[in-house]
């Protein structure tokens, strides 16, 4: 059953486990993605999407590695590899579940309907710090990005957290995220003011804290 959908890829229930979703990779569209760097990434032969999924595995095993190490804890929801399926090899990932087990909403979901509450800005505030801690790189930090809701992989009473569930890993082609901490720092900076923005919170570097904007 498909239950969510981003630009690239297309969500799915797993089969057979509740704890687990499958992610599907879209095509690349022929006409709209025809621009002169997918023509040239044809000819090189060189798939920019499946780079972007190595990167992506890449981060997630450093930050796990980090959390082993007791460095803190991971904010990137897991990914337990590829699987064949009818519809083309799959991501499996962890599911982020809402109370009752079905999928949870992404920032961008909820705001569409409502603002934050205290509990779930105490929750975003635990994310970003976790981001600084770690150094995740991030290149695509953004509210649909990140999903506001329960593990319950090793936990059967999580509390609510908030994960990044897609758009980690150094995708730049010079990849200057890995090779300083105070610029992915200020990268993710800017990221997060824009998501204060969007949820009409304010993003304080100093602090690393979300708060409720004044006036
Ligand atoms: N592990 C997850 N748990 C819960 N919801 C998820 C998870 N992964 C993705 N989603 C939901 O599905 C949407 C699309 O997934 P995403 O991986 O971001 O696809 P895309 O690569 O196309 O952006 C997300 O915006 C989020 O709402
Ligand atoms: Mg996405």
């Amino acid at each position: 059953m498909r239950i969510g959908e981003g630009g690239k890829r297309v969500v799915y229930e797993h089969p057979d486990d509740p704890l687990k979703l499958i992610k599907v990779t879209k095509p690349r569209d022929p006409v709209t993605e025809n621009g002169f760097l997918d023509r040239l990434a044809d000819a090189l032969d060189f798939d920019t999407r499946q780079r972007a999924i190595s990167k992506e595995i890449k981060e997630y095993e450093r930050v796990v590695a980090l959390e082993r190490r007791g460095f803190g804890v991971s904010p990137i929801a897991h990914m337990y590899g590829y699987a064949a399926t009818d519809r083309g090899p799959a991501l499996v990932v962890e599911k982020i579940a809402s109370h009752d087990g079905k999928i949870a909403q992404s920032l961008r979901q909820i705001l569409s309907k409502r603002t934050l509450d205290l509990n779930e800005l105490k929750a975003l505030n635990i994310f970003a710090k976790k981001l600084f801690e770690l150094d995740v790189k991030a290149s695509d930090l953004t509210a649909a990005n990140i999903v506001l809701g329960h593990r319950f992989t090793d936990n059967p009473n999580p509390t609510l957290e908030a994960v990044l569930v897609d758009g980690y890993g150094d995708t730049h082609l010079i990849p200057v995220r890995s090779w300083s901490r105070r610029l992915n720092a200020l990268s993710n900076h800017r990221r997060l003011h824009r998501i204060a923005q969007f949820l009409g919170l304010q993003w304080n570097e100093q602090t690393r804290l979300f708060s409720l904007s004044q006036g």
